[in-house]
């Protein structure tokens, strides 16, 4: 149904099935720890929409929603380090406890940029639950407190994650072959 796409995919990263069996891990624990605390699920856009839509239904506990766009990325695949908020929360966050969700982690920029702004506004606690993490990418000193999983240093697509706004449709996660960022 989606060769059109596929076939600038290099290989699989992560397939929907261990996509779907970690989210309900992270769910978990996330239950655990906001059971008592109606916390404020953040998503941000866009890349976290596929994620944030089957995590909040596996967390078993009251919460509220909100979404936020905060963009370091143009086109390319390498960060600006530059950080705009192009749609911010419509919640006032003031003592609330806020658990930032994200597609990937990479330099680490935009989030502590995010952080930074958000922690102005004196939230009783900010979390971060990002569904992939690029370690070996970092530069800042940001860890997130929730990690789906860790993946090497490759540029990666599907399920809300894109090249230039392209494949965020597909339903698992995969390395984009190179010869499509010449395009
Ligand atoms: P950071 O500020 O470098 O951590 O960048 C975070 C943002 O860059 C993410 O929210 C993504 O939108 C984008 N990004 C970073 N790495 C990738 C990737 O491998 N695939 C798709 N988007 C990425
Ligand atoms: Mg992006």
């Amino acid at each position: 149904m989606f060769d059109e796409q596929l076939k600038d995919m290099e290989k699989t990263l992560l397939t929907r099935e261990q996509i779907t069996q970690r989210i309900s891990e992270l769910g978990a624990q996330l239950t655990e720890e906001y059971r008592d605390k109606n916390p404020l699920m953040v998503c941000t856009l866009r890349g976290a929409v596929l994620f944030f839509a089957d995590l909040i239904r596996q967390i078993d506990a009251p919460l509220e929603l909100d979404f936020i766009s905060a963009s370091s990325y143009g086109a390319g695949t390498d960060s600006s380090g530059v950080v705009r908020i192009n749609k911010d929360l419509s919640t006032n966050i003031k003592g609330r406890h806020v658990v930032i969700v994200e597609d990937i982690i990479d330099t680490g920029l935009t989030l502590t940029n995010l952080l930074a702004l958000l922690r102005t506004r004196q939230p009783a606690s900010i979390k971060i639950c990002a569904l992939l993490s690029k370690p070996s990418r970092r530069k800042v000193d940001l860890v997130g407190d929730y990690i789906g999983f860790e993946i090497p240093d490759e540029f990666a697509v599907g399920f809300g994650l894109d090249y230039d706004e392209r494949y965020r449709n597909l339903d698992s996660i995969y390395t984009l072959n190179p010869s499509v960022y010449g395009k």
